[in-house]
């Protein structure tokens, strides 16, 4: 695997296989590398030719700056990852690569961006993902996009942006990965103490709650919610939301008559972590239509 820094470098590179109509795929990450961004390198190279990593921490989506500068970084480390699961070349640009003197553009998808985490990180966020995004997607023309559920609002902000402005790319959403205690694995959770690693489980075991009381048959948002919000205080993570939505439109649902999304996010110390699980009331749902059929006309 071969590492760039240059948009001209990534252009040559993909050049010949552009030409002999490869599929290409991107991976854009901030680095930090986890087992959760090797799964989208791995389904990148299951679905195609060459797979390009994109490797930028972009200061253009940090609300905050102390957040921007304690982002972890290693690049040396990233590069033998993303090799060893089979990555073809490696994007790192430095910021005026992206962001050139008299930089003066920015890409902003309205609605979908407004709350959740647009609201409790500012508008600039996603302004700064979806800016960020299409350029990636114009510097690498990948036919193929790989992104992550753990970010659920991010993947649909991507999807509208790529439908609104007709980009012509595939975007694919992978599955969260966890680790064996539930926590969902980010490059944040390296920055908790021994003891925020064990409050950060408060998260996946909230939505954990959620989704059980709505397998038992409760379809009350809020006495759906009350439980989880309970084991979050409990466990002393500074909850910043607890929602559960419709996972197209991200409106808050009052009650859970189909497939919805539960969304967390919450400050674990000076960490701040997000978590989603999407819910089916699928086993209380079956249950009512074997009932059904199996009634007497
Ligand atoms: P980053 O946080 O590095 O994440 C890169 C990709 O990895 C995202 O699509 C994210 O959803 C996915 N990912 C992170 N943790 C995951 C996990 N536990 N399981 C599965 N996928 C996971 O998201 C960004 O970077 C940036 O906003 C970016 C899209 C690169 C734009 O700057």
């Amino acid at each position: 695997m071969k590492t760039v820094s240059t948009v001209q470098e990534l252009r040559d590179e993909l050049a010949s296989a552009r030409r002999s109509g490869e599929s290409i795929g991107l991976v854009p990450t901030m680095g930090a590398l986890h087992a959760g961004h090797l799964s989208l390198i791995e389904a990148a190279r299951r679905q195609c030719e060459v797979v390009v990593v994109s490797l930028f921490v972009n200061p253009a989506q940090f609300n905050d700056a102390g957040d921007l500068s304690k982002y972890p970084r290693d690049e040396a480390r990233d590069a033998a990852l993303a090799a060893g699961a089979g990555a073809d070349l490696m994007f790192a640009p430095g910021v005026e690569e992206v962001y050139p003197a008299g930089f003066a553009t920015t890409v902003s998808v309205s609605a979908l961006t407004e709350r959740l985490e647009g609201a409790s990180r500012g508008r600039g966020h996603f302004d700064g993902v979806t800016t960020v995004v299409s350029k990636l997607f114009n510097m690498v023309m990948p036919d193929v996009a790989f992104f992550g559920q753990k970010d659920a609002q991010q993947a649909l902000v991507i999807r509208r942006m790529v439908r609104d402005l007709n980009i012509p790319v595939r975007i694919e959403v992978c599955p969260i990965v966890r680790d064996s205690d539930g926590l969902a694995l980010s490059s944040r959770n390296a920055l908790l103490t021994a003891s925020e690693r064990e409050q950060a489980t408060a998260l996946s075991r909230a939505l954990a709650v959620v989704a059980e009381a709505t397998q038992a048959g409760e379809r009350d948002a809020e006495r759906l919610l009350a439980p989880a919000r309970t084991e979050l205080e409990r466990s002393g993570v500074t909850t910043e939301y607890l929602e559960l939505v419709s996972p197209d439109t991200l409106e808050p649902v009052a009650r859970v008559d189909a497939e919805v999304l539960a969304l967390v996010a919450a400050r674990v110390g000076t960490t701040r972590l997000i978590d989603n699980l999407l819910i089916h009331p699928v086993a209380a749902a079956a249950s009512a239509v074997a009932d059904h059929d199996e009634r007497p006309l």
